[in-house]
């Protein structure tokens, strides 16, 4: 290794602006990124191996003599990526396979948190299409039917009539729109409240806790249309009081990583709790073994420490020395979406304004993104995450919108209501 004791080679797997903010976190670090997008070419280096490919990505961190791999999506995880790069004594930022059952198997964390007796919506279990509709039936209130795998975000309906979960259950177990993950689905309460991304960095058996978050999963402004991956994020989340998180960490954290170890399979990496909370009661909509995307734009400013010693100490299992704290003021972020997202967004446009949107204190994070000789070109749904830090909410919100509204695109929509919930208190 060249360069002072302190500079690490470190290999970050994705493409979105979650794995962007990663890198300026890493910065000071040797980077490789695969595959990484337009943003991640100007902090490191991308190598086009996809995040599927686990022998490919074990094989690029041999060769590249990388001291931590940091796995940004699900699907590698779920494949197995930190087990393979372990047998290959490689430290990699994330679960096992067996630990990420908690997101790849609906089933498996539902009876997970029922076992450990943690806070959820009541559910049932059916891998039968006639007993899971006639579960729908019996009970002639609006339910929430989930495929158990992993669907990219798509595998949720939120029905509000019989008809259309009946229909949700037609389509995923019978026609099998979503392949093998429809088999099994999860049926279960309809919680009230409002949401929170609450993200925790896990030693096995310690818990960093970050400052909660939250989204904007709608694509139009005052939380209407369809769902999309997330149209941006602010932190802090008011809804989570000093009393939310601590009940989530004594009665979510606790006993999910006490429950993970005792069943074999410890869980290191960042568990993102998603939470509803409901008159000051937390309850767990899902678990996810990655850092939210866009949530993760507003964590890496806001947290007061060491991104490199969290992210090591997490995957060396040790973070028994960390320290860190959350800054003051708030960030804030929007997702700058291309034509027609979250059906079939149009690609290949050309962005103008980025280097005025920079020099106006904001960030500019890529997704969707890539190099075409000197033009930064849209080449997917969600094409930039522009955010800002400042020493409060509406602060941010100024800087951001600001920075927005000096980059321009062919068809280009994003939210205007970003932080309403928070800004509306
Ligand atoms: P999930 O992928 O499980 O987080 O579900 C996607 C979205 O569906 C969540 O962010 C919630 O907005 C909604 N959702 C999921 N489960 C429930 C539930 N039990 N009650 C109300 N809304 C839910
Ligand atoms: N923003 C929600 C997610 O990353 O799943």
């Amino acid at each position: 290794m060249s360069g002072p004791a302190y500079l690490r080679r470190i290999l970050i797997v994705g493409s979105g602006a979650r794995e962007h903010a990663l890198a300026l976190a890493l910065h000071e670090h040797e980077l490789v990124i695969a595959p990484g997008n337009g943003g991640t070419a100007q902090v490191g280096r991308n190598v086009d191996v996809a995040v599927n490919d686990v022998p490919g990505l074990v094989a690029l961190a041999e060769r590249e003599r990388i001291d931590l791999v940091v796995i940004g999506p699900e699907a590698p995880l779920t494949l197995g990526l930190v087990d393979a790069l372990a047998e290959r004594s490689i430290a990699a930022f994330g679960p096992s396979r067996a630990a990420a059952r908690l997101e790849g198997s609906k089933a498996f964390m539902k009876d997970f948190l029922r076992r450990h007796d943690i806070p959820t919506a009541a559910f049932a279990v059916f891998d039968d299409a006639e007993e899971a509709k006639a579960h729908v039936r019996a009970a002639g209130r609006p339910l929430v039917v989930k495929a158990d795998g992993l669907c990219a975000g798509k595998g949720v309906v939120v029905s509000s009539s019989a008809e259309e979960a009946l229909d949700a259950i037609e389509r995923m177990m019978v026609a099998r729109e979503f392949g093998e993950a429809g088999a099994t689905v999860v049926i279960e309460e309809l919680l009230p409240g409002e949401e929170a991304s609450f993200h925790v960095v896990c030693d096995g058996t310690r818990a960093v806790a970050l400052v909660a978050a939250q989204d904007h999963k709608r694509v139009f402004d005052g939380d209407r249309g369809p769902n999309t991956g997330g149209m941006g994020a602010y932190a802090p989340a008011p809804i989570v009081t000093e009393a939310v998180h601590a009940e989530v960490m004594r009665a979510v954290v606790g006993p999910t990583l006490r429950g993970m170890a005792a069943e074999g399979a410890p869980f290191r990496g960042v568990l993102f709790v998603g939470l509803m909370i409901d008159n000051g009661t937390p309850r767990v909509l899902e678990f996810n073994v990655r850092f939210g995307d866009p949530e993760t734009t507003v964590l890496v400013p806001m947290l007061d420490g060491d991104w490199f010693e969290l992210l090591d100490g997490s995957a060396r299992g040790d973070l028994g020395g960390f320290t860190a704290g959350t800054k003051p003021g708030a960030a804030l972020a929007v997702v700058m979406a291309a034509e027609h997202y979250p059906a079939k967004p149009t690609t290949g446009d050309r962005i103008d304004g980025l280097d005025r949107a920079i020099r106006a204190g904001a960030f500019v994070l890529h997704a969707g993104t890539r190099l075409d000789g000197d033009a930064v070109v849209t080449s997917g749904g969600r094409v930039l995450t522009v955010g800002a830090y400042a020493s409060s909410l509406a602060a941010a919100r100024g800087l951001a919108y600001e920075a927005v509204s000096g980059i321009t695109w062919r068809g280009e929509h994003h939210r205007a209501d970003i932080g309403h919930r928070a800004l509306a208190r």
